[in-house]
C-alpha cells in the first residue's frame, strides 16, 4: 500500500507534481496520463530521485522521503526507467548481480540472481554480454533486476515501449505473476490503455500534475473526463 499525501514536486516555476494525494492499495497499479502529466516525476519522487517541496509517501507504513534511494531499494523499493538502463559491458547475471550486492548479504547473492533470471526465462542467456542484447531481452534484464532479493514495491516506467505484440503479451504475463510469486506491489506507466486495462485492477490519472481520477481501472477509463483529458475524445 502506497499512500501518497499533499505531495508537491516543483522545478522553478513548473509543478510537475501538484498537491497530489492517493492512496494506491491493488497488488497491480496502472499510472497513467498525458505527456508531461508527472507519471515519471511521481517515480522520481517515490525512488528518491527528486525531492518534493512538500508531502508524505508512506510504503506500507513506512515514510519513504527520509530515506536515500539506497535505502528505498534496500526496503524493497525497486524501478526501472522509461529508458533501460542495461551495461553494456556486463553479462545478463552481472546486471542483475549489481542490484543483488546492495540488498542481499553475499551468501544469498548467487541464488537470487539465478532465482530473477528463471522468472523471467533469461537463465539461458546469463553469460551473455549487456551489448548482445534484443530490446526484449534489456526489458527483461531491467525486469529482473526489478525483482532480485526481497522486492516489496516494483515501479515500472514504460516497461514494454517499443516491444512488438508477441513480445508485450509475454512480458504482460511475467508481470502478472509478480505479486503472487514475489508478495510485491507493482505501479505501472504504460501509453497502452489496453494493456493497462488488462494488468491493472486500479489506476491512478495524473494531468498536469494533478489527480484527474482514481479507482477501478474500468471506472477509471470510462470517466469522461479521463476520456477528455487523456483519450482525446470530445
Ligand atoms: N528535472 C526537471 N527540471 C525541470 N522540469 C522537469 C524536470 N523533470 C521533468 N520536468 C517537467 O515536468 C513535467 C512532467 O514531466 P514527466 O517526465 O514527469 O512527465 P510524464 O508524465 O512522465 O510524460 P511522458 O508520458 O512523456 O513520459 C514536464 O513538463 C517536464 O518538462
Ligand atoms: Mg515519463
Amino acid at each position: 500500500m502506497i499512500a501518497i499525501t499533499d505531495l508537491t514536486i516543483q522545478f522553478g516555476g513548473i509543478k510537475p507534481v501538484d498537491n497530489l494525494s492517493a492512496r494506491l492499495s491493488d497488488p497491480i497499479c496502472g499510472l497513467i496520463g498525458p505527456n508531461g502529466a508527472g507519471k515519471t516525476t511521481l517515480l522520481n519522487a517515490l525512488s528518491g530521485f527528486v525531492r518534493p517541496r512538500q508531502g508524505h509517501v508512506e510504503l506500507d507504513g513506512t515514510s519513504l522521503l527520509a530515506l536515500s534511494p539506497l535505502e528505498r531499494v534496500r526496503a524493497g523499493l525497486r524501478r526501472s526507467f522509461q529508458t533501460e538502463q542495461v551495461v553494456e559491458d556486463l553479462t545478463v547475471h552481472d546486471n542483475v548481480a549489481a542490484i543483488a550486492d546492495h540488498v542481499l548479504a553475499r551468501a544469498e547473492r548467487a541464488d537470487a540472481v539465478g532465482q530473477a533470471l528463471d522468472f523471467v526465462r533469461l537463465d539461458g542467456v546469463a553469460r551473455r554480454l549487456g551489448r548482445e542484447l534484443n530490446l526484449f531481452q534489456r526489458r527483461l534484464v531491467e525486469l529482473a533486476k526489478c525483482l532480485v532479493g526481497a522486492p516489496r514495491l516494483v515501479l515500472l516506467d514504460e516497461p514494454s515501449a517499443g516491444l512488438v505484440q508477441e513480445e508485450s503479451a509475454i512480458f504482460r504475463d511475467l508481470v502478472l505473476r509478480v505479486p503472487g510469486h514475489y508478495a510485491a506491489q507493482l505501479v505501472i506507466i504504460d501509453h497502452d490503455v489496453e494493456l493497462i486495462r488488462f494488468m491493472c485492477s486500479q489506476t491512478l490519472v495524473l494531468d498536469f500534475g494533478r489527480r484527474l481520477a482514481l479507482g477501478p481501472t474500468a471506472e477509471v477509463l470510462a470517466d469522461p473526463d479521463v476520456r477528455r483529458a487523456y483519450l482525446g475524445e470530445i
